[in-house]
């Protein structure tokens, strides 16, 4: 069995400022008319390898995790709540010692909710035919031909095939979030995938692992859960337990260090949804190449992301820009700026 693991406590700061810490970015419907986090469990739901999603979530978020999974007809296995953010390495660990108590040798696939798939069927059998590998006690991620020098991302360097029916490599190295001049030179090496963050592994290996790298982290971890309480539908993780635990991400937690990394390479329209800059690419333009989201009119203005949410927003002789307006702040950046909003935010939270 395989269960789903949904990673849906990031705070999406790079879409300030319709992502609001009160609203992160996984609970708007972004893409389409469903959210990033229901896109996510939606797409797992049509195959019975799958059981019920485990949700790892932020406690503030559990009505609308609550919520969003009613209006889409699904149930979840556990919605487990932090009373923090320490990150994905913890969380994910916390998941697969509730995923134990539900099947000792279940696979976790684990999900961010942030990203846009186009092909799910092909996402769904890269999954099925990579089971078999996890099951050998490997740590499979899955890879993404990169397509340019992003910085924000895994790079994995992809090794020997695995003897193996699967398409499935060694990792010879996962580097997270490089510099540029690195990232340049994985794209031009021609041997080097971007992970998805997405990966399949037996809870098991993955806990190990983290034993081995941050003991002090799983220990956290274990005590948080020991010490939690059920609350309604939700699972409550032990406030001071978790509070008391490191904060990492699985990339640098465990992924840069495993010795059992496989790589099985993905190919089914990905797309990280994490910038303005992301979403103007996925979504459809005008004559113009401009993506217009309510109430905006423009005039020569070409290749820029416009987004009202109330207000006419009105555009004159603007060429790559972003325009996003709410009804108590409004974003305006060069196109290839907007990683910087996250700045903007980091401002704002120092001012507080
Ligand atoms: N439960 C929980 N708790 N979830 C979290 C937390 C947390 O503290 N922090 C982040 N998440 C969730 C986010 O909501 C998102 O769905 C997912 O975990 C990944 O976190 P991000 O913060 O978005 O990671 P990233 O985009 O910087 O990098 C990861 O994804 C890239 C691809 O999109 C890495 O895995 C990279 O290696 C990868 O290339
Ligand atoms: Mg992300």
């Amino acid at each position: 069995m395989i269960i789903p693991v949904i990673l849906a406590g990031g705070s999406g700061t790079r879409l300030w400022p319709l992502s609001r810490q009160l609203y992160p970015k996984q609970f708007l419907p972004l893409v389409g008319e469903r959210t990033l986090f229901q896109e996510t469990a939606l797409r797992l739901s049509s195959d019975e390898l799958l059981a019920s999603p485990i949700i790892v979530c932020n406690e503030d978020h559990r009505f609308i995790v609550a919520e969003q999974m009613r209006e889409s007809g699904l149930t979840a296995s556990k919605i487990i709540l932090e009373p923090t953010g320490r990150n994905t390495a913890p969380a994910v660990y916390i998941a697969a010692r509730v995923a134990r108590t539900l099947n000792p040798e279940a696979l976790l696939l684990v999900l961010p909710a942030d990203h846009h798939i186009k092909n799910i069927a092909t996402l769904l059998d890269t999954v099925r035919t990579s089971a078999s590998i996890a099951q050998d006690g490997n740590l499979v991620t899955f890879g993404i031909k990169p397509e340019y020098a992003e910085t924000g991302y895994g790079y994995i360097e992809q090794g020997t095939k695995i003897d193996c029916a699967e398409p499935a490599f060694r990792i010879s190295r996962f580097v997270e979030k490089p510099d540029k001049a690195t990232a340049e030179q994985y794209l031009a090496s021609g041997d080097h995938l971007w992970n998805s963050g997405m990966f399949l592994f037996r809870a098991e290996d993955y806990m190990a692992e983290l034993e081995e790298h941050n003991p002090r982290m799983a220990e956290a971890c274990r005590e948080a859960v020991d010490k939690g309480r059920a609350d309604l539908d939700f699972y409550r993780l032990d406030r001071e337990s978790f509070e008391a635990c490191p904060s990492d991400s699985i990339d640098y937690a465990v992924m840069e260090h495993v010795r059992n990394g496989a790589v099985v390479p993905l190919d089914a329209g990905w797309s990280d949804v994490g910038s303005w800059g992301a979403l103007w690419d996925i979504k459809d333009k005008d004559d113009g190449g401009n993506v217009t989201i309510g109430d905006v009119v423009t005039h020569d203005v070409h290749g820029s992301y416009l987004h009202s949410t109330g207000r006419l927003l009105a555009v004159v002789g603007l060429k790559d820009h972003v325009v996003v307006e709410t009804s108590d702040a409004v974003m305006v950046s060069p196109k290839d700026r907007v990683q910087d909003v996250k700045k903007i935010v980091d401002t704002l939270k120092g001012g507080d």
